[in-house]
Parts: C-alpha cells; sequence; structure tokens
C-alpha cells in the first residue's frame, strides 16, 4: 500500500469535515496504520477529538497544528488533514499536499456554492477534479437534498460517497470512543469504503493513472438502516 495524504476541506462550516476526519484516522489505525494527524482549525476539534485516542494508540497516532514541507517524508502511513472552514493559506497549502481532498457536502445550497473557487485553487497546484471528490453527508428523500444531487450532477462535480447520519457518531467523537461504536456492520459501510475508495485513488495516482473518477463511482447501492438521526 502506497503511503496516503488526505485532505478534508469544505469552505462552509459544519458539514462534517472534522467528523470525516476522525473517522478516516480511527479506521487507519484500527487497521494497524501508524497515523499522523494534521489539526490546521484553531478551534482544534480535530485534535481533541483524537486526543482521547491516544491512550489506546499511543505512538501509533502524532498529531500536530502545522503542516511542514518535512511532512512529505513523514513515517506514517496516513497522513489526515483536518483544514477550517475557509480557504486560507493553510487550507491552500493542505489541498496542494494532499493526494485526494475529501470535501463533504450537505443538502444545502451553501455546501455546493463556494466549490468553484476550490477548484480553480486545486488546478494552479496541478491537481486534477477526480482528486477533489464530494462526500454527501445526510442526503436524504428531501427536496433540498433533490436540488443538491441536481446541482451536482450538473456541475459534473465527482462524487465518492453518500454518508448517512448517525445519532451516535456525534456522541462518540466528542467523547473519546471509537466512532463505530453503536453502529451496525452495514452501516459503518459507507465510511469503510470511503477509506478504501482513498486507498485504491492513491494508488492509481501513484501508478500514474489520473483519471480515476471510476475509482469514486464503483459503488454498490446504498444501504437503508434504522439507525438514521
Ligand atoms: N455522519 C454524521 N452523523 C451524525 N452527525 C454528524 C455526522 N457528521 C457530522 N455530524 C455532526 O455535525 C456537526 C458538524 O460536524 P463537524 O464538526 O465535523 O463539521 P466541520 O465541517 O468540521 O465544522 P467546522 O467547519 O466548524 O470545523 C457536529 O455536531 C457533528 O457531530
Ligand atoms: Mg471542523
Amino acid at each position: 500500500m502506497s503511503k496516503i495524504a488526505v485532505a478534508v476541506f469544505n469552505r462552509k462550516g459544519g458539514v462534517g469535515k472534522t467528523t470525516i476526519a476522525v473517522i478516516l484516522a480511527q479506521i487507519a489505525l484500527i487497521r494497524r496504520n501508524k497515523v499522523l494527524a494534521i489539526d490546521l482549525d484553531p478551534s482544534r476539534n480535530f485534535s481533541d477529538a483524537l486526543g482521547f485516542l491516544k491512550n489506546y494508540f499511543n505512538e501509533s497516532l502524532r498529531i500536530k497544528d502545522t503542516l511542514e514541507d518535512d511532512d512529505a517524508g513523514a513515517s506514517e502511513e496516513w497522513i489526515v488533514i483536518d483544514c477550517p472552514p475557509s480557504l486560507s493559506d493553510a487550507s491552500k497549502n493542505a489541498i496542494d499536499f494532499a493526494d485526494i481532498v475529501v470535501v463533504p457536502v450537505r443538502p444545502d445550497f451553501f455546501s455546493l456554492s463556494n466549490l468553484g473557487v476550490m477548484y480553480q485553487t486545486a488546478e494552479k497546484f496541478g491537481k486534477e477534479k477526480a482528486q477533489l471528490p464530494l462526500v454527501k453527508v445526510g442526503y436524504d428523500n428531501s427536496v433540498m437534498t433533490k436540488i443538491a444531487n441536481q446541482l451536482i450532477s450538473e456541475r459534473d462535480y465527482p462524487v465518492a460517497e453518500d454518508l448517512p447520519l448517525h445519532k451516535h457518531i456525534p456522541y462518540n467523537i466528542t467523547s473519546g470512543r471509537i466512532w463505530s461504536t453503536g453502529l451496525m456492520a452495514r452501516s459503518r459501510q459507507p465510511f469503510e469504503r470511503l477509506y478504501e475508495k482513498i486507498i485504491k485513488a492513491v494508488d492509481k495516482l501513484n501508478e500514474g493513472v489520473f483519471d480515476i473518477n471510476e475509482v469514486w463511482t464503483d459503488r454498490k447501492e446504498d444501504e437503508t438502516n434504522d439507525e438514521n438521526v
């Protein structure tokens, strides 16, 4: 497996960036990888959430609050970067540095309205659009979801995964529990699938394949479950 640097970014606040960053870091740790977690948001939610888990994972987990050039040579298998809700210099550096930038979007207009400038910024760093896939968070049967889906397909944004909302997740993340506590196996699947797809995408990038859209679209049918919020 290649080394993986993933950033989680959206200029919109409260869309689930930190939650996804925590979950990806935890899945990597559970699967016995070493993880370097970089928290670029001064609110420190990512460091605080992972700080709870430091006791379980000890030296497998390193947490810091700046991204430096040297980090490209880090010994960890996974680098997970949580960005602030702004296209600050720190976020731009993260977009430049990461192999894949996961972009969570809620079914609301403001989650989606700022993405053009993000893709332009990424393009300046030589990044393909497919390296910045959206992750839908809490898309349901509402009219707003329908409008958001329409916007996503009109603008031809890549979509990596659909993540359901779960009532356990905010509790687990803020109380230092493993994110998946209380979730049934099939409810964990979309999160694990996202993790697997990121590995596959980075493998392809390392092979020199930049059209990685098929990695994201290779998805099974959405699960239904009874744990949704
Ligand atoms: N899959 C999920 N299921 C249930 N709740 C979720 C999920 N993802 C995020 N949340 C909740 O939504 C809220 C916002 O999530 P989070 O803090 O991850 O967003 P953020 O984009 O990092 O916000 P900010 O821009 O302020 O840093 C939190 O209360 C979080 O617990
Ligand atoms: Mg956050």
